[in-house]
């Protein structure tokens, strides 16, 4: 029957090569099928001379994602978008960014996770021979998908996150490692008297400016280069990090943490926003993306009597954990 429940072995089959699909995914991002299919429906052959490809093997790539609803075959043979191919497109906020980043570096790190499992270090290190950001930071067309992949993937929290938790009262809000500005962006635009600090990379700090131009805030919004392991920017009344603590040891974190407790004022907020680890069996997202904070910074994703001991450590209190309808929380934080 085919609304039976899959049998443990089907279940077990379906994990073990789940990397297939994903794999297909990402060949099919890289090549921009769906940027290809746009404008409507082609043959696989036409796919082919366009991404020069060997048709019949196209062909069977289409086929097995059309199986999976990525891609729908009509019967002259032509491949169609749906809404999942959609998502494909190589505009603002879709998964391509997503698409290529967990092909490359993720999958090549992730295929090494029996390193990390053994030596509890990062894979990506193992392989590449630095730190993920010190890599980022020399591939600038990587580092370029890694920005838009943070906007793809995390993208629908950010909604979520200012309509949860409210903002109302803060004067200047410092977003610290806040990438290209995502963020900052959507809450600036909510609250129109706040000013803001974005607070990154240098390299991250000079692909954001425009954005904040285009999204006319700006004027509002002062770009600080600077790494959050030296200091933090002072002046603000609230210092933010969405998906910043989980890239980190506990020892990294009290660093961070430290300096944004010297310069915060008695008043101030630290909002840290992440996915919090509920116990034992309860299937989470966020179980998966710790151990890729395992392989790829070295990381980790916390349960929420892990996040009051950080903050009591570097002279916080965690005062409360606020939920959005999306995986993460506001871990909101005071100076005592
Ligand atoms: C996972 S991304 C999160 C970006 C952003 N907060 C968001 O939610 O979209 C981590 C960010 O930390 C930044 N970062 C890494 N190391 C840093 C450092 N030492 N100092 C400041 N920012 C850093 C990266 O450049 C990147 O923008």
């Amino acid at each position: 029957m085919a609304d039976q429940k899959p049998t443990p072995r089907q279940q077990l089959i379906q994990m073990i090569t789940s990397y297939w699909t994903a794999q297909s995914i990402h060949v099919a991002a890289k090549l921009k099928l769906a940027d290809l299919l746009k404008d409507g429906p082609k043959a696989a052959t036409q796919l082919a001379q366009a991404t020069k490809t060997q048709p019949q093997a196209l062909y069977r790539l289409l086929r097995a994602l059309s199986s999976v609803e990525i891609f729908s075959e009509d019967e002259q043979g032509r491949f169609h978008l749906t809404p999942m191919a959609e998502l494909l497109l190589d505009v603002h906020g879709s998964m391509y960014a997503v698409a290529i980043m967990m092909g490359d570096e993720h999958y090549r790190s992730w295929g090494d996770l029996l390193h990390s499992v053994q030596t509890g270090k990062p894979a990506f290190d193992h392989i590449y021979g630095k730190p993920v950001f010190d890599w980022l930071s020399e591939h600038t067309e990587q580092a370029k998908i890694f920005d838009a992949a943070m906007t793809g993937f995390h993208g629908p929290e950010t909604q979520a996150m200012i309509d949860a938790y409210d903002y109302t009262g803060i004067n200047t809000l410092v977003d610290v490692g806040g990438g290209n500005g995502t963020v900052l962006i959507e809450v600036l635009k909510k609250n129109p008297a706040m000013k803001a600090i974005l607070y990154d990379l240098p390299g991250v700090i000079d692909r954001a400016k425009k954005d904040l131009e285009s999204a006319g805030v700006a004027a509002r919004c002062q770009t600080i280069a600077g790494s959050f392991f030296e200091s933090a920017p002072p002046g603000g009344d609230a210092y933010q990090m969405r998906h910043i603590i989980h890239d980190w040891t506990d020892e990294q974190c009290h660093t961070i943490l430290s300096h944004i407790r010297k310069v915060i004022p008695k008043h101030g907020k630290l909002l840290v926003i992440e996915m919090v680890i509920k116990l034992r069996n309860e299937p989470q997202p966020a179980k998966w993306l710790d151990l890729n904070m395992l392989v790829l910074p070295g990381g980790r994703e916390r349960t929420e009597a892990e996040y009051r001991e950080m903050y009591a450590k570097a002279g916080f209190r965690l005062e409360r954990v606020v939920p959005t309808p999306t995986e993460v929380s506001v871990i909101e934080g005071r100076p005592v």
